[in-house]
């Protein structure tokens, strides 16, 4: 199972667009895809609800909201056909919880929004995951709404540079994320040529992803442990 996990502690910077658009990636290719929303304001539970019902099938857990009558460690299982997982995370969560998923997961995707505050805070936020993760090649970032100044460039550079992080895509500031997700659909999902750049760029992504993929046989399914789920979406 490909497990990508979108995290960034600031909202407002892109995890629901980018989790719902990979989810509607991997679906339209065939993947058995399965969607986890672990935000209470449930914004890609949201997303999900909206989608057409002619549109290819995501699997949805909402760990916000699980039926009377199971168990919250159950309900909020991916199911076990899953072949890729999104989990879409909430804003400030607390880090130490969140540290099991991370270990867990094949990539680690962190959209950050083009602007000298967020630029400053996912330093520090990439510092504070990074010493409790073995591996560090698994982090990505994303750079959402990406500015047409050659100064916020630079600066961009130099914190992929300091960090040691790929940046594996820039997203244009476009209105095309919001039409998409009105209809509960994806990028890739849209019809236009105005929507080519930004097709290509989650592609780009999602590729990314991919080679991160874990060998079907080495690993097998593993269930997301209980406390962690619970942990992770009290956070
Ligand atoms: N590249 C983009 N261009 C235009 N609007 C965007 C882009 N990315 C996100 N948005 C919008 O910004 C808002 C916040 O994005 P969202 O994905 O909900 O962030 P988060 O989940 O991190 O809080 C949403 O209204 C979304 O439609
Ligand atoms: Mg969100």
């Amino acid at each position: 199972m490909l497990r990508i996990v979108v995290m960034n502690p600031k909202g407002g910077c892109g995890k629901t667009t980018l989790s719902t658009n990979l989810a509607s990636y991997f679906s339209n290719q065939g993947e058995i895809t399965t969607l986890m929303d672990l935000d209470p304001q449930g914004s890609s539970v949201f997303w999900a609800h909206k989608r057409p019902e002619k549109a290819a099938e995501i699997q949805l857990v909402d760990a916000h909201n699980c039926p009377h009558n199971v168990t919250r460690s159950w309900a909020i299982q991916p199911p076990r056909n899953t072949d890729v997982l999104v989990l879409d995370t909430p804003a400030r969560p607390d880090l130490i919880s969140l540290n099991p998923l991370l270990k867990e997961a094949s990539a680690i995707l962190l959209p950050v929004l083009s602007n000298e505050f967020d630029l400053h805070a996912i330093a520090n936020t990439v510092q504070q995951i990074r010493r409790s993760l073995p591996s560090q090649q698994n982090i990505a970032l994303v750079f959402n709404r990406s500015p047409k100044t050659t100064l916020l460039k630079k600066q961009i550079d130099q914190l992929s540079e300091q960090l040691g992080l790929p940046v594996i895509a820039t997203l244009r500031d476009t209105r095309n994320y919001i039409q998409a997700a009105a209809h509960g659909l994806g990028i890739s999902e849209m019809n236009g040529a105005h929507y080519r750049r930004d097709k290509i760029d989650l592609i780009r992504i999602a590729q990314w992803c991919e080679r991160r993929r874990p060998a079907k046989d080495s690993t097998g399914f593993r269930q997301i442990s209980p406390d962690t789920i619970a942990l992770a979406s009290n956070a």
